[in-house]
């Protein structure tokens, strides 16, 4: 069994790592005990590219548990938990990952992956989809189907299917709303904190935090500064999203205003050069730059490799930029996912339903590929209902049930 980890004797920790994710995701556990019983993923090969944490394990043990043999690589060069990804080439998956990749080595990994000629595809991000379409079309053509984890990923494949190139169906997990609600709103506003603090262990309370984006993470980024004492700027380019900040009682503003002002930046807009050279020289000395957003494009380390005139590694996750004008900034994580470089990601229990709706619409497509159209699908909302249903009572909440007479009234239009 081939695989590639940073070092396998860590394989004992990383199996406690995975174990104290499973006790906090109840959802995964369930379809892990239903699959076990009826193998819906028997004689698949899956093939996915993930970032590499307790969490994923979990998933990817629960698609093992189902019949599946899984291939694995990282989604990101610096978000591999070098422990898990050790437990999980002990454990038998063909695993391809480990924390600190070069570009070279991370597309080395994506084709390892690949090369598994899969029946399904798991990709965060679409590099693995873009990959296959493009370097591997022959295997692309022979998919059954894939999903997509983040909004990024999803933009990517609707893009793809415009320009009518998708090879196979793919279920926008993303979409669900039991992902974007909770993973990237909750799950990625509490693990940037979390990324931010353990970089840097700065106080929040006092600071002025802007946060570039008020989407589904931009917002939960927001909220969650908010309530640990500091002033929160939002930049936006979207004037309802700018408008519901404001109304949420934030301020706004341009980002070359919120740039002199700011002490942190974090970004979170899946979009390129939203911080670039001329915000750089405008702001104070001491500044720290962080990225939630998929790629390291939202924080341009480009442009603040290009001006600096002196660089160094000041803590593990903090790089200190001098500028010409004597100022020093601080980029978290190199610009990358600030959330999973400098902390452990999400949370298990809002992974819990994110993968939860992975392994279903995995399921979903290997009994109905036959029938899907090369396009992008929204996770049925059934599927959406029953990992909702499953979390509440997970949590031991009963909610009210509409009553026949209720379910009548509010599908009428009669007086
Ligand atoms: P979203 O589409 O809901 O929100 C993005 C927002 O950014 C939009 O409101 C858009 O108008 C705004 N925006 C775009 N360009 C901008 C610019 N130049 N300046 C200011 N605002 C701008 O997307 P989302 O679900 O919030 O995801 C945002 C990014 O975070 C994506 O790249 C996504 O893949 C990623 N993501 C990361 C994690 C994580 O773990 N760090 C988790 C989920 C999603
Ligand atoms: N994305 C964000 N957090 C994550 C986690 N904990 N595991 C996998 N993917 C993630």
């Amino acid at each position: 069994m081939e695989f590639k980890v940073r070092d396998i004797t860590l394989a004992d920790r990383g199996s406690i790592q995975i174990e104290w994710a499973s006790k906090h995701m109840p959802v995964v556990n369930i379809i892990g005990n239903e699959f076990e019983k009826l193998k819906p993923l028997r004689n698949i090969r899956i093939a996915a590219v993930l970032h590499v944490t307790k969490e994923t394990a979990v998933l990817i043990k629960t698609l093992i548990r189902g019949g599946a043999e899984v291939w694995l690589a990282a989604s990101n060069p610096m978000s591999t938990q070098d422990d898990v990804a050790a437990a999980l080439a002990r454990d038998g998956v063909h695993v391809f990952a480990w924390k600190g990749e070069t570009q070279e080595e991370y597309f080395w990994a994506i084709n390892k992956v690949a090369e598994c000629e899969p029946h399904i595809v798991i990709d965060d991000g679409g590099d693995l989809h873009v990959y296959l379409h493009t370097q591997k079309v022959d295997i692309a053509t022979k998919v059954y189907g894939g999903t997509e984890e983040t909004t990024t990923g999803v933009l990517r494949l609707k893009a793809m299917e415009k320009d009518g190139i998708l090879r196979y169906p793919v279920i926008a997990v993303n979409n669900a709303l039991t992902k974007y609600l909770f993973d990237n709103r909750y799950g990625t506003g509490q693990s940037t904190v979390d990324g931010i603090l353990r970089a840097t262990n700065m106080l929040l309370a006092g600071k002025t935090v802007v946060v570039a984006g008020y989407g589904w993470v931009g917002r939960g980024i927001a909220w969650r500064i908010r309530g640990m004492g500091a002033r929160v700027i939002v930049t936006e380019v979207n004037p309802i999203r700018a408008l519901e900040a404001v109304m949420d009682g934030f301020d706004v503003m341009k980002m070359d205003r919120a740039a002199e002002v700011g002490d942190i930046f974090i970004t979170a807009t899946g979009n390129i050069d939203v911080i670039t050279k001329d915000h750089y020289l405008k702001m104070k000395n001491g500044v720290i730059l962080a990225n939630s957003g998929h790629f390291d494009v939202e924080v341009s380390v480009k442009d603040l490799d290009s001006i600096a005139t002196s660089k160094r590694e000041l803590r593990e996750c903090v790089t200190e930029y001098t500028l010409p004008n004597g100022r020093r900034l601080y980029l978290l994580g190199k610009g990358r996912l600030v959330n999973l470089v400098c902390a452990e990601g999400h949370p298990s229990e809002v992974m819990d339903m994110s993968f939860a709706n992975q392994a279903l619409s995995v399921k979903y497509i290997v009994e109905r590929y036959t029938s899907l159209k090369k396009k992008v699908y929204d996770v049925p909302i059934e599927l959406d209902m029953e990992v909702a249903e499953l979390k509440l009572k997970s949590m031991n909440i009963e909610i009210d049930r509409l009553t026949e007479s209720q379910r009548k009234y509010i599908e009428s239009w009669s007086l």
